[in-house]
């Protein structure tokens, strides 16, 4: 198994930086990926990263991630809520999977205390910020290892 993570960013991820800034902070997704490779490096893991607004594309990113990605990390946005079908993709992905986001979802609105990745996530890492980037891939590197 090659030693590639992918990270998948859901819809509205691509604003991050200048979307509700007091929520999900200031540092953009480009910042966010550049934290996730750096933590790569240091599990000689390479992050590969999607961003999509589009649910049918993030499906497909997990699907050519199956027999080829190690882990997959994943801030599925507000599809986590109700994307049954990313649940679905997911599990039918034969790595670990880390559910990751910037927020606490389940601290927020009721409509955020389900998440429909959860139950097929080895690890949730939520509401760290930033730091949450590099959690999530050390997390994935030791699920990775552990196998
Ligand atoms: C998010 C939390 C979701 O509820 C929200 O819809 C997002 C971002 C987070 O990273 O905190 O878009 O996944």
């Amino acid at each position: 198994m090659s030693r590639t993570v992918l990270l998948l960013s859901g819809p509205n991820l691509n604003l991050l930086g200048d979307r509700e800034p007091e929520i999900y902070g200031t540092e953009t997704l480009a910042d966010h990926v550049g934290t996730a490779t750096e933590a790569g490096l240091a599990h000689d893991l390479h992050v590969e990263h999607v961003q999509s607004n589009h649910e049918g594309e993030l499906i497909d990113a997990i699907h050519h991630a199956r027999g080829r990605c190690a882990a997959v990390v994943i801030n599925a946005g507000a599809f986590t809520h109700y994307a049954w079908a990313i649940h679905d993709a997911l599990a039918a992905f034969d790595g670990p999977v880390v559910e990751l986001h910037l927020s606490d979802p389940k601290t927020r609105e009721p409509w955020r205390h389900v998440s429909v990745v959860e139950p097929v996530a080895d690890a949730v890492i939520a509401g760290h910020g930033g730091d949450g980037y590099r959690m999530a891939i050390d997390a994935a590197a030791e699920l990775v290892d552990r196998v």
